[in-house]
């Protein structure tokens, strides 16, 4: 159901009702609550707001419904050996490739926003040469490590493993709240281990793999072996019970599942072993590319998301790769913005001229602008340039790996929508029509999943797969 502007109180009452919240008087309404119920999106969807956009595209959305998310990759080989919640699920990546496997013989594919590797464990599972680009040194850590061990022998593996000395302290990073994360006695099991992999010589290429392997596998049992959860968020959780010796509990296991991986990667994908993959920690707005890519299969940062770096700072600061609080913002700032980056990032950007726009965006822009001068209040006030450098930075996104995107090429990205200050923001459409200044025809729309707007839950946003297509001649 839809609401006009300023609603009178019995609607507000009526609505608080089929919403099943406490009935509250006038008075205690908070202005958030309010602001809400007042929306004219309240109820609405991104469907009806979506039109005029679709219209001018030519183009309308279809629907593909599927599982898109990491979660379904807990099992997987190899995928498993690292959690991370932003990533795609291995079916859909291996639906793509499936999509393309008779046009592309041995197609070459580029991951811009590697993540933890999703794209090039499944291609390389394929045989297929495989790039990455990743900002976050831990996921650039991780997902290399997961695409260039399979060489290692798991008894190797297993040996090292074994023989790690137990009498090696490496201290918790001392920036980190480390004596509430972890209970006292799993605070001194994980030091211990961390020093033993610490001790651990990488003189040689494969020990190096082996000491790789083992840091991947320290990093992905760390949130098990705490007294938090990342639902996706990181956050407390009360009552939750850890057994002392867990970092080496968990840590046995997920090795087993390591070597497990790469007894079947070693005797079922022999030939697919030495298949070129490389993540590379770098910038793609400004990477440049020796190859040339038949298909660039990604998922940019979502412009309202998660926040991609405070939620792996536990991770990051064990492995090393901050050392204060102050390097995991600085990463957060490098990246393609989200609405949690630096207030002085956002100023700067808005004090500078050279910036990249479209009527779409502007439109978008400035009717966030007058949505939240007329609320009084938002979250961020400067949401219009957060908008206006999102788009800005995936523009030298898409300049940048179009070049690099060969003739008849395929550019599919997945990426979800947002509302912000009642104003609807179709990143996916958008996206696609920055991508037609590049060469770039949009082929489809598919919607994968329905998902809810967080600020007004009633609000039906989508999360896409745009294909984007290079011209042939
Ligand atoms: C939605 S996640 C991608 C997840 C990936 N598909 C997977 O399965 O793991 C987006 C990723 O883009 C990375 N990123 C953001 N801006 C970047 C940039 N400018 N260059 C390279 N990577 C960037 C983030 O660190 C994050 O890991």
């Amino acid at each position: 159901m839809r609401c006009g502007s300023i609603e009178p109180f019995e609607w507000i009452v009526e609505q608080l009702m089929q919403l099943n919240l406490p009935i509250i008087d006038d008075n205690k309404i908070d202005i958030r609550r309010r602001n809400v119920l007042s929306s004219p999106k309240f109820g609405g969807s991104c469907d009806i707001d979506s039109k005029p956009y679709l219209k001018e595209l030519g183009i309308e959305i279809i629907e593909r419904r599927q599982p898109i998310q990491f979660t379904s990759n807990f099992g997987e080989h190899v995928h498993r050996w690292a959690p991370y919640i932003q990533g795609f699920s291995a079916a859909f990546v291996q639906s793509i490739l499936d999509q393309y496997k008779d046009e592309y013989k041995s197609p070459v594919i580029l991951d811009p926003f590697a993540g933890c590797g999703t794209v090039l464990t499944q291609s390389k599972l394929n045989g297929y040469k495989s790039i990455g680009t990743e900002l976050n040194p831990l996921l650039q850590f991780i997902a290399d490590t997961k695409v260039n061990s399979w060489d290692v022998n798991p008894e190797l593996l297993m040996e090292v493993f074994s023989s790690i000395p137990r009498d090696l302290r490496t201290p918790a990073p001392e920036f980190l709240k480390s004596e509430n994360q972890f209970n006292r006695e799993v605070l001194k099991n994980l030091e211990f281990l961390k020093g033993g992999i610490d001790s651990i010589s990488a003189k040689t290429r494969k020990l190096k793999k082996v000491k790789d392997l083992l840091l991947l596998a320290f990093s992905s049992i760390l949130i098990n072996c705490s007294n938090l959860k990342r639902t996706p968020c990181l956050g407390y959780w009360k009552d939750k019970r850890v057994a002392d010796n867990a970092p080496w509990i968990f840590m046995k296991q997920k090795i087993k599942d390591i070597c497990n991986d790469l007894e079947i990667l070693q005797s079922k994908c022999r030939e697919n072993i030495r298949e070129h993959s490389k993540v590379y920690f770098a910038n793609a707005m400004e990477h440049r590319h020796e190859d040339m890519f038949d298909l660039i299969i990604t998922s940019p940062p979502y412009m309202n998301g998660l926040d991609y770096v405070m939620n792996y700072k536990i991770e990051m600061g064990w492995l090393g790769f901050t050392k204060a609080l102050k390097d995991a913002k600085k990463v957060k700032d490098s990246l393609v913005v989200c609405d949690n980056v630096s207030k002085g990032l956002i100023k700067t950007f808005a004090q500078t001229n050279s910036k990249y726009t479209n009527n779409w965006i502007e439109d978008i822009k400035t009717n966030i602008a007058v949505n939240i001068k007329r609320r009084g209040n938002y979250r961020r006030s400067d949401m219009p340039h957060i908008v206006h450098k999102y788009f800005d930075d995936m523009h030298k996104v898409m300049k940048t790996i179009s070049e690099s995107l060969k003739r008849n090429g395929r550019f599919i990205l997945v990426v979800g929508d947002s509302l912000i200050a009642d104003v609807y923001v179709p990143t996916d459409l958008i996206l696609a029509k920055i991508g037609t200044e590049f060469d770039l025809a949009v082929e489809k729309v598919e919607r994968a999943r329905n998902r809810h707007s967080g600020q007004i839950r009633n609000y039906r946003l989508r999360e896409t797969i745009v294909t984007l297509s290079k011209n042939s001649d």
